[in-house]
């Protein structure tokens, strides 16, 4: 069977110590939206930098496009089309919401002004915000600002980890609003949530992981269904 667009496959690794994560799989299809859930601590985070690079697996592979790409550093992920919203420390705070965005751009040669215009359509008040520094918005805002800076690089697949963390539900619906319409461009999303229902709603597929390891793995829809799931993860 052809492979996922992006996967990171039966990864096993940690942080130096004992193993964080055990043969876990996360992948996502071209212009899909690809879910992880699972309890705090379950190594969510962990598998996000692992596919992005940022942690060196013992064992598995990371292949985007059908290339692997498991010993390239973060900025050649990049490169090759791999976008990434960390869970914290993922904008910079002094400086203006432009500013972000343009950093968000720093392997681009070419004009990247178009780009700032298309992430001011996808989130108008930023536009209006863009000379006060970023740490002053909202949290809603500072994620938009977050993931707006990962669109500069025009991903062709954007992970997010937890991103809308610490936000009203008004918000967080209207952020989901945001990246389906990602989505729609084309662009894959990879994309950890505590909001474990709102999320697997707009999955396409779903992932449930518990302690470094796959628990379950279906549909969004399917995965909202199973009755284990939703007693064990979803709150019933
Ligand atoms: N930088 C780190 N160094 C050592 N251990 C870490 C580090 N980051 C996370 N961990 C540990 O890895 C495990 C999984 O954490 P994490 O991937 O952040 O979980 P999740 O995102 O699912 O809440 C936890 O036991 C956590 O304490
Ligand atoms: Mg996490």
């Amino acid at each position: 069977m052809a492979d996922p667009f992006l996967i990171g496959d039966k990864m096993t690794g940690g942080y130096g110590g004992a193993d964080i994560l055990h043969g876990c799989t996360i992948a996502v299809e071209r212009g899909e939206i690809a879910v992880i859930v699972g309890p705090n601590g379950a190594g969510k985070s962990t598998a996000m930098k692992a596919v992005f690079g940022m942690l060196k697996l013992r064992e598995g592979r990371v292949r985007l496009d059908g290339e692997d790409i498991t010993t390239l550093s973060p900025q050649a992920r990049v490169a090759k089309g791999m976008g990434f919203v960390p869970q914290t420390h993922n904008i910079f705070g002094s400086m203006t919401v432009e500013e972000n965005l343009e950093m968000g751009a720093f392997i681009r040669t070419d004009d990247f002004q178009d780009t700032i215009t298309q992430v001011y359509d996808l989130f108008p008040i930023l536009k209006q915000k863009r000379h006060q520094p970023a740490g002053e918005l909202s949290g809603g805002q500072r994620q938009q600002v977050a993931v707006g800076r990962a669109l500069m690089t025009q991903p062709k697949v954007l992970m997010l980890d937890e991103p809308t963390a610490g936000v009203s539900p008004i918000v967080m619906d209207e952020l989901f609003d945001r990246i389906i319409e990602i989505a729609r461009t084309g662009i894959s999303i990879l994309m950890v949530e505590q909001n474990a229902r709102q999320a697997l709603e707009i999955a396409d597929k779903g992932y449930v992981l518990v302690q470094g390891a796959n628990r379950f793995t279906d549909t969004g829809k399917a995965l909202m269904a199973d009755p284990e799931v939703r007693r064990s993860f979803l709150g019933g």
